[in-house]
């Protein structure tokens, strides 16, 4: 045979390889594509049973007829064909009219965990996701989805494989034929004698392919790499987000774009002790998550300068690279008067929309004359960000209830910016939330942005309940959007974290050592059992109820005197407001009771520490403790409790959660107590010490890996996602209304 005709046949050989390969892989997408489609679907489920049990279980034992209403309004979204409510006996006593007789809703024995089962209903495939409900009397909540989708995605998947099948078997053909010619008319011996080779089995010296070849090779791996890189980012399975992957992300999907966050709190605080300037990094959720963002991506963080020598330490244009000694973004600091600073930061946002938000039963106070510095400060910074920018088109990352009107105000003077709002507190019910005497403007306000983010679908759907009630718009379900005067703002629930693995573990000694130096600064025998809890010295944070679920514990199990001591590291702040003075007064009051009431000579079962604690210092407690106590009467989400998980590399320790902080719906391995229920959390404190090695390793092994897959990174790069999508999207938009 002559080399050219022996080529051809050998390509054919390859295509119809090919071919056969392609053709079996279709029965293998099928079932991958079905699994992928029903875990999509039972997570949706699940979304929708967390975000509405807190009120089922309300409402189950005193209202259940207002349930009907509520499920058949929810039936109409995210393809949920009926809801329905039953009885521990199993017996359906609220359902949405296309619920089916007969459905089986009992739960197998005590578990608390889902039951999904696939079934047919009046010829259309359902998935029937059966839930757990606690309350007095434990019930099921019933979800019936529709399947019939699935079928679309099994044909568009089949329509992707044939077209990337037929790309690859013409390419392929294609590529091959160009080089057996080539080769016959410029005699390419050495690729030829190369596929011979192959063929004999030979140990190969010599290049297979040509470089075209390899080229066009590694940019269809680069294509397939990106194409399953982009599936894995939008179902939300595992990728391991870091701060590459978020720099990657930045440089494909936002290439160029200027980056900036706007926060009251800064990262970096410069103050001044005695002729000494010391660098203070604040007790802030938001710092800890943002500024690792910031470390990855550079830009500018424009903040409220407020440490005494900030002036000091800025150039002339009010900038500072930080991190210090390290650079990797600027700081750009804004200032604020004395009177501004009691007006929008301790009147408006901490006195009226701080406890508006959090339902902590402290009645919130409106002033006009802290709305008017509310208003003139959210100018300032909108302005000063507008100063900044050398674009017209930005990305603006605004953070929390400091800044409702901002998004608007940039909006106004920087059209094109791309405008990231992220609240970092609950949002309230519409009800709670119309006491408010600025609810339109702050509202409208918060509708200039492009993407507005909460902790949880739950805060999602009472922003969208609150803007149905008081705004003229329209609020798009399906693609859970807002538009109001014309622009859409999507509104999506991104979960936030902390970044992994936390810089704060990396100067960490071993447990033992950490336990050691605890033991000897707080004069505890070795055999000392401890727990911790650390935060801002907050109302909202439940610090009383669980002081008083430690009293709890010494009294009904006396065998802890002497064995259990409870740390509470708590960092001042907003210590100007009466709520808070109050909060701290009555803190001190209840450890000297139960410290006198249970304590004895060198006994002191709880440490009130009221001090500022810097990252390292709060490590080395965690992993001392063999408890931790998260009891938030009302909580966004709370890092604590996911700075804990991440401080035990070790796999040991118990943690205490409320359910009432966003951090409950994704570390469900916790020990989930009410906070107002002390007996119940007296009773968890009791059985985390009890909790066997083993078990606190199957608990917290879940509760790392969960963190650290649903990390900083990843919830800033879900954000930026979005947000690149948008811009795309207007840009399109643009070309439409210019042609
Ligand atoms: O929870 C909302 C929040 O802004 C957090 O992000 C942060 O932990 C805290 O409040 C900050 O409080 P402040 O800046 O008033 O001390």
């Amino acid at each position: 045979m002559r080399r050219a005709p022996r080529g051809i046949l050998l390509i054919g050989l390859v295509l119809v390889g090919l071919a056969a390969f392609l053709a079996a892989l279709v029965p293998l997408t099928n079932g991958v594509i079905e699994q992928w489609a029903r875990r999509d679907v039972e997570l949706r489920s699940e979304l929708v049973v967390n975000s509405i049990r807190d009120r089922v279980e309300r409402e189950m034992a005193d209202r259940p007829e207002a349930l009907g209403a509520f499920f058949e309004r929810l039936t109409g979204d995210e393809r949920i064909l009926a809801l329905g409510l039953c009885d521990p006996a199993g017996r359906m006593r609220v359902a949405t009219a296309r619920m089916p007789t007969g459905v089986d809703c009992r739960l197998e024995g005590s578990s608390l965990t889902p039951r999904f089962v696939r079934t047919r209903l009046a010829g259309e495939r359902v998935l029937v996701g059966v839930f757990p409900i606690a309350g007095s009397n434990p019930a099921s909540l019933v979800v019936l989805h529709e399947l019939a989708f699935v079928a679309d995605r099994i044909g568009e998947a089949r329509w992707y494989l044939a077209l990337l099948g037929f790309a690859l078997l013409v390419g392929v053909g294609g590529v091959g034929t160009v080089l057996v010619l080539a080769s016959q008319r410029r005699d390419m011996r050495a690729l030829l004698t190369g596929l011979h080779e192959l063929r004999a089995a030979r140990p190969d010296r010599r290049p297979l392919m040509d470089p075209a070849t390899r080229e066009e090779s590694r940019e269809i791996r680069g294509l397939l790499r990106d194409f399953r890189e982009t599936m894995r980012r939008e179902d939300g399975s595992p990728v391991e987000w870091s701060p590459s992957t978020l720099q990657d992300l930045l440089e494909k999907e936002l290439p160029d774009a200027e980056v900036f966050v706007v926060s009251n709190r800064e990262p970096y605080i410069h103050n001044r002790v005695g002729d000494r300037i010391v660098v203070q990094r604040p007790a802030s959720g938001l710092v800890s998550a943002l500024e690792p963002v910031m470390r990855a991506c550079g830009g500018v963080w424009v903040a409220h300068g407020s440490g005494s020598a900030d002036r000091e330490t800025v150039d002339a244009e009010d900038h500072v690279a930080v991190p210090p000694g390290k650079p990797a973004y600027r700081l750009r600091r804004v200032w604020i008067s004395d009177e501004e600073q009691e007006g929008y930061y301790y009147g408006l946002a901490n006195e009226g929309l701080w406890p508006l938000c959090h339902l902590a039963y402290v009645r919130p106070i409106f002033r006009e004359a802290d709305w008017q510095h509310y208003v003139a400060v959210n100018q300032r910074f909108a302005d000063a960000v507008v100063r900044e920018a050398t674009r017209p088109d930005p990305v603006i990352m605004v953070q929390d209830y400091h800044f409702a009107l901002l998004p608007r105000m940039i909006r106004e003077q920087l059209p094109k910016a791309t405008i990231l709002t992220f609240w970092h507190i609950p949002w309230p019910n519409a009800e709670a939330f119309g006491i408010c005497p600025w609810k339109e403007e702050i509202i409208a306000g918060l509708l200039g942005s492009t993407v507005l983010g909460f902790h949880t679908q739950a805060h999602c759907n009472n922003f969208f309940e609150t803007v149905d009630r008081f705004m003229e718009s329209r609020i798009d379900r399906d693609h859970r959007s807002v538009v109001f005067g014309g622009e859409e703002t999507m509104v999506r629930p991104y979960p936030i974290s902390i970044e992994w693995p936390p810089a704060a573990l990396a100067s960490q000694q071993p447990v033992e050592v950490c336990r050691a130096a605890v033991r000897e600064r707080f004069g505890l025998p070795a055999e000392m059992r401890i727990g911790v809890g650390i935060e801002r010295f907050d109302y909202t944070k439940g610090i009383l109820d669980r002081l008083q679920a430690i009293d709890e514990l010494l009294t009904r199990q006396p065998e802890w005197k002497g064995r259990f001591t409870f740390l509470q590291i708590v960092a001042p702040t907003r210590s100007k407001l009466a709520s808070y003075t109050a909060l701290q007064a009555e803190a001190i009051r209840i450890t000297e009771e139960v410290n006198a009431r249970h304590g004895r000579e060198g006994y002191q079962p709880i440490h009130l520490v009221i001090r500022h604690h810097e990252p390292d210092e709060v490590y080395e407690l965690f992993r001392a403790a063999d408890v931790c106590v998260v009891s938030s009467l009302h909580d966004g989400m709370n890092l604590v409790a996911k700075e804990f998980v991440a401080a035990r590399d070790d796999e040991q320790g118990a943690l205490v959660l409320s359910r009432f902080a966003g951090a409950s719906s994704e570390l469900s391995e916790a020990l989930i107590i009410n906070p107002y229920d002390v007996q119940g959390m007296a009773e968890a404190l009791g059985r985390a010490l009890v909790m066997r090695e083993d078990e606190q390793r199957e608990r917290m092994r879940l509760m790392r890996a969960h963190v650290r897959e649903r990390n900083v990174y990843r919830w800033a790069g879900q954000i930026l996602l979005d947000a690149s999508r948008l811009r795309k999207r207007q840009r399109v938009q643009e070309f439409e209304a210019a042609d």
